[in-house]
């Protein structure tokens, strides 16, 4: 579902495998599925006792297209090689075994032929722009743009409807790649190899990410019946009251007279202040700890309190540690003379730390704040027609995105580029989760907070209990 949607985003095209799928599981004969007749046994005997009536069942898999194909085995091996103790000797040699030279061949042709297509695309809505008008060698060359009969190759800012019709990433690209050569007044490179890493490093970024955190909401939902029956009184009374009101129709298919009404997609991201869904998508992001850390390279010699960081070294940010979803022994090792002057100073206007009772626990309710609102309305003061303007005082809650510190997108100039994608994502997963089924609390022996990190931290046990619900 993840690589399906970022794909549409990167090229504009679906890759299906969602689809795909689900027809498989659909025509899976039952015999096809192995169901184990007892549940591996922990060595915890109050586990096994609890585990004892579940039968963990691992699906099958379809074969999937290349392009599926090339994108894992890609990812694999970042994920192997951030695994390794040896990560560029590993990745070497990964890289020299035919399965990984194949997949790699794949995924440039693939990029380069989705560059060609938007190329096609989003040129041939600039009348004076020819798509074979660039420099494919990265080359400089200067072009030369007629208009009003007069050679111009002065800077030209392209008007919005020179790009209309763009329709995926990969046309932003080329649209900005356009201006950028039109301004510099050289060739545009559109397929140069940074274009290709970035087109890539996208399809990764905004994958396994994206999945990750999937697994880790299903968990914290599951954990959490409490948390999960106060959103789904909160979307069915206050968010979508229209789609719950029967088991008419369905939302999306007129023909059933039984299907449960399912929001849109469109309803999930258009409706505004649901500040208790907000708290729950923001909590989930917080706790899953998915991307460990952001890195930044120190450009020159500095300190960072009080240690010397020579030029070059990679310094990690973690946000999956002290501070964040753990309390913050540190802090009280560390002196305010440590601090440089920047640090002392932005303390004025830091976010409030964490409550180190509650800090590692799943509680959306920390994002939440009661706040006062005067309203004026206007009372028959009792004088027959006149009224008077009455200032009413309502107590309401209210989402604050400043509750606390957060790190999982990283920041600043290089912060993550999707983030905005990854909470629409997030946010219709939850809310058609919590709609349509109640997420089950598994046994302890198949359930638990326990990780493994590779590419992103991902849960060790994602066992998954769904019981259909009924309108
Ligand atoms: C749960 C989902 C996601 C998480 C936790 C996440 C986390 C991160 C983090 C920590 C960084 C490094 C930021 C830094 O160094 O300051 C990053 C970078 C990036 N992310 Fe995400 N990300 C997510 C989803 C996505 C999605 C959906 C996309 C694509 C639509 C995406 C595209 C990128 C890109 C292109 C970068 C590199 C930005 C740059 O270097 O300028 N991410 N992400």
């Amino acid at each position: 579902m993840a690589l399906d949607s970022i794909w549409d985003v990167a090229f504009g095209n679906e890759l299906n495998t969602l689809p795909e799928e689900i027809t498989f599981l659909r025509n899976l004969p039952s015999t096809a599925i192995s169901i184990p007749t007892t549940t591996p046994k922990t060595n915890n005997a109050a586990i096994n006792a609890d585990t004892a009536n579940y039968l963990s069942i691992t699906f099958p898999k379809p074969s999937y297209n290349i392009s599926v194909r090339s994108m894992l085995i890609i990812t694999d091996g970042l994920d192997m090689a951030a695994t390794s103790p040896f990560p560029r000797q590993a990745h070497w040699l990964l890289r020299q075994t035919p399965r990984y030279r194949h997949a790699r061949a794949y995924k440039t042709r693939l990029i380069q032929e989705r560059i060609a297509d938007a190329k096609r695309r989003v040129l041939s809505a600039i009348p004076s722009f020819s798509p074979n008008d660039d420099n494919e060698g990265g080359g400089r060359r200067t072009r030369r743009r007629k208009r009003s009969g007069t050679n111009d190759t002065s800077t030209i800012t392209a008007s919005s409807s020179e790009f209309h019709g763009i329709t995926c990433a990969t046309d932003h690209l080329v649209r900005r790649e356009t201006l950028a050569a039109r301004k510099e007044n050289r060739a545009p490179a559109y397929d140069s190899p940074e274009a290709k890493d970035e087109l890539f490093g996208f399809l990764v970024g905004g994958h396994d990410t994206t999945a990750t955190t999937m697994m880790w909401a299903i968990k914290f939902l599951a954990d959490h019946p409490r948390v999960q029956n106060k959103l789904r009184h909160v979307l069915r009374t206050e968010a979508f009251p229209s789609f719950a009101s029967s088991s008419s129709s369905s939302s999306s298919s007129s023909d059933s007279s039984c299907t449960p009404k399912i929001p849109t997609s469109a309803a999930i991201t258009s409706r505004t202040n649901l500040p208790y869904l907000d708290a729950v998508v923001e909590e989930i992001f917080r706790c899953a700890g998915t991307a460990a850390s952001a890195v930044r390279q120190a450009t020159r010699d500095t300190t960072l309190l009080g240690y010397s960081i020579p030029k070059g070294t990679d310094v990690y940010f973690m946000s999956n540690g002290p501070g964040y979803i753990q309390s913050n022994a540190l802090n009280a090792l560390i002196t305010e003379d440590q601090r440089s002057a920047s640090s002392r100073e932005y303390r004025e206007r830091a976010l409030p730390a964490w409550d180190e009772e509650d800090i590692s626990a799943f509680r959306p309710e920390r994002w939440l704040k009661t706040t006062t609102v005067k309203t004026k309305t206007a009372v028959d003061d009792g004088g027959g027609d006149r009224e008077t303007n009455e200032e009413k005082e309502t107590t309401t809650m209210v989402f604050d995105v400043r509750s606390g510190p957060v790190l999982q997108f990283g920041g600043g100039l290089r912060g993550c580029f999707g983030k905005r994608m990854a909470y629409l994502e997030m946010r219709i997963l939850v809310v058609l989760l919590v709609w349509m089924y109640e997420l089950v609390q598994v046994p302890e022996g198949l359930g638990g907070n326990a990780a493994f990190d590779s590419l992103t931290h991902k849960p060790k046990n994602c066992y998954l209990v769904l019981q259909e619900l009924k309108y």
